[in-house]
């Protein structure tokens, strides 16, 4: 075909009209991506963990603005909640799940048993000797009995058994006070009482490292055996405290997927993305942990771990009926001080301004 010069010019004006335009249409979706309150970009609970000091002030209108579904980070946990045998402090739970109801949040209850912030006196009596079995169990039950039953009907979810599988790789369960004076039923017990007091709340197993294939096997065994007995057990929690450097795609699409078949709906119970690549235990600080600067290139790496967790979620959006995020924003997370005492995280989806990280646009078009 023979082009005349005016002619080409216009047909070159067009085409870089047209991609121009196309440009701005990409940009505005993005905009309009990010600017969508996180919550409304999903069809299932987004939930945050809170403390009542995140609450009050510029955080609570935030909480209300992006998330739908409270989880008390320490609040409801056996030492904060019953610290001694005829003492229960309410004050900061009961705090918690009246903000909730006040503005229609759900709540995700956590957590009824678990071996760290358990109070020493639970295990021993007044002479300081492990207690039996039989007065173990009695005070597991007393404590789900009087916790689940205070919050009957206001929480829907509680993540009953917390952690209770072992790291080590030829261990199964963790050697817990409770697996060393209960055995094993602990955890069934527990999941008993938890139905009795509330049937009609979701019953969860609650666990992390969820994406090494030695412990997602142990925990496969353990909540199918429970699943087979008969217990009341509805969901698996993942916990989801990842790093720039985990889980690649294939590791999170190998784990949701073995759990998948279950029957059992799954939850992302304590989501968040460090920005230092992933170290399991608390280690002393190095001269190099002093760069902690939030730099265009970790947040791009971060935008794209987040992303592909949640193109893998959206994958599984059948079974996934929930995602919490641990912590608000990055102005304060329980990354701050782990592994490493007072290096700066940022593994949030916002900053410490409240305002929306690259992750936020990137997890958003998994929108469903
Ligand atoms: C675990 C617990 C949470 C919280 C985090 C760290 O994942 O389940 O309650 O303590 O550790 O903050």
């Amino acid at each position: 075909m023979k082009i005349i010069p005016h002619k080409l010019a216009a047909v070159v004006y067009l085409a870089l009209l047209l991609s121009c335009n196309a440009g701005k249409n990409i940009r505005q979706d993005q905009a309009a991506v990010s600017d969508k309150a996180l919550k409304d970009c999903f069809s299932i609970p987004i939930g945050v963990a809170v403390g009542p000091y995140n609450l009050k002030g510029d955080e609570a209108a935030f909480i209300l603005k992006q998330f739908n579904s409270l989880t008390p980070e320490n609040a409801m946990k056996m030492g904060p909640i019953h610290p001694r045998p005829d003492r229960y402090n309410w004050r900061d739970a009961d705090s918690i799940v009246d903000f909730a109801q006040r503005n229609g949040l759900r709540i995700r209850g956590h957590n009824l048993c678990w071996h760290n912030q358990a109070p020493g006196w639970f295990f021993t009596d007044s002479s300081g000797k492990a207690v039996s079995k039989e007065v173990l169990l009695r005070r597991l039950r007393e404590h789900i009995q009087a916790v689940v039953g205070r919050y009957k009907g206001k929480i829907y979810a509680w993540d009953v058994v917390n952690e209770a599988i072992s790291d080590k790789p030829d261990e199964y369960l963790r050697n817990s006070r409770w697996l060393q004076i209960c055995g094993e039923d602990y955890i069934a017990k527990a999941f008993e009482y938890a139905h009795e007091a509330d049937p009609d709340a979701l019953l969860f197993y609650n666990d992390y490292n969820e994406i090494s294939p030695i412990k997602r096997e142990k925990m496969y065994r353990l909540v199918k055996g429970l699943k087979d007995a008969g217990i009341p057990i509805t969901g698996i929690g993942l916990q989801g405290h990842w790093a720039i450097n985990e889980p690649s795609k294939a590791q999170l699409d190998s784990t949701i997927g073995r759990f998948a078949g279950l029957g059992l709906t799954i939850q992302i119970t304590e989501l968040d993305i460090s920005v230092y690549p992933k170290e399991h235990d608390a280690r002393p600080r190095r001269p190099e942990d002093a760069d902690t600067a939030f730099t265009p290139a970790r947040e791009a790496k971060q935008a794209e771990v987040y992303r592909n967790c949640f193109e893998v979620f959206k994958k599984y959006r059948k079974q996934i009926s929930g995602i919490t995020f641990w912590n608000v924003s990055d102005r304060s997370s329980w990354l701050d001080d782990f592994p490493v005492r007072n290096r700066k995280d940022h593994p949030l989806l916002f900053d410490s301004n409240l305002k929306p990280k690259k992750a936020l646009p990137a997890i958003a078009q998994y929108s469903w």
